[in-house]
């Protein structure tokens, strides 16, 4: 659905919100400041890779929302404070923060260079400790606010040559639950999404580099959903959509799986 099927419906769900995305520029996190745009938010839009961020924000502005773009790097603490700044300078509120960024780590255990592993706890879980540590100071003041956090359903249950990438996201699923018991005082809901296979950038560029012939990679994964199908983008953004309006109001410390089945059970 694009931002212009949903003018004129009178279904604004974020109105006048001001909703933080990170990793704005592709798949999951462009298509959800799409859908939250479609609701009537002012999409604050960060991404390392600034020329993805500034083109999302462009399609969006085109459809007639309101969104603004800036090239962030959620594990330099330097690009965040900046980011927070521009952010409270346009804004005396911040209604929604979406740690989405993230990027994913595949081999053994035994074959994950230092690198690979300094680099993917830096972007999935450090990011997601500084951007947060950087909004709830004003949520806290607002004593309101909604803060998602981009888990996998991997948390939950293993997938081979993924022990790096697991266990950032199962860290994030843990650190969501006693971030939720921090600030549910402050009226702070904080959940987490659990996606499974979404067809996006991120599992492209795996499947290219990985298989010599990534059609049949993607019949194979299929045939892990109970569904039949991979996810889409917009799968997850809507999901995000129902964490981030008052609708998930009594939803607090969550972790929302939307996986296609593929960890309620084997299909064979
Ligand atoms: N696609 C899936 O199957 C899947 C499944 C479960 C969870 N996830 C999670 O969803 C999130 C989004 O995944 P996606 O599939 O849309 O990925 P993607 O690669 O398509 O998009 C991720 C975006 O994050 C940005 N990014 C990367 N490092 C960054 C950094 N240091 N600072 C700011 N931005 C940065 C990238 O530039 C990119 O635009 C990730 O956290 C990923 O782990 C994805």
């Amino acid at each position: 659905m694009s931002v212009t099927d949903w003018e004129g419906m009178g279904i604004m769900r974020l109105s006048n919100r001001v909703c933080l995305i990170t990793g704005a520029g592709k798949g999951i996190g462009a298509a959800t400041a799409k859908v939250f745009a479609a609701e009537g938010a002012w999409v604050e839009m960060g991404d390392v890779d600034v020329e993805a961020v500034r083109q999302t924000a462009e399609e969006i502005l085109l459809a007639g929302g309101k969104a603004s773009w800036q090239q962030v790097d959620v594990t330099d603490e330097l690009s965040v404070a900046k980011w927070e700044q521009m952010v409270m300078e346009r804004h005396d509120c911040v209604d929604v923060v979406f740690n989405n960024a993230g990027i994913s780590a595949v081999g053994e255990l035994h074959e994950v260079s230092r690198e690979l592993w300094d680099r993917v706890v830096a972007v999935n879980l450090t990011g997601v400790y500084l951007v947060s540590k950087a909004f709830i100071p004003e949520m806290m003041e607002q004593r309101k606010g909604v803060i998602i956090n981009m888990s996998s359903c991997i948390a939950t249950s293993g997938l081979l040559r993924r022990a790096a990438y697991a266990a950032t996201k199962g860290a994030v699923l843990s650190m969501t639950k006693s971030m939720q018991v921090d600030y549910a005082p402050y009226g702070i809901r904080v959940n987490a999404l659990l996606p499974g296979t979404i067809y996006t950038p991120f599992v492209e560029d795996y499947l290219k580099r990985a298989y010599d012939n990534p059609s049949v990679a993607i019949a194979q994964l299929k045939q892990r959903q109970l569904g039949g199908e991979l996810g889409t983008p917009d799968d997850v953004a809507y999901a995000a959509l129902y964490l981030a309006c008052d609708e998930s109001k009594y939803v607090l410390g969550s972790g929302l799986v939307v996986d296609g089945g593929v960890t309620a059970g084997k299909p064979f």
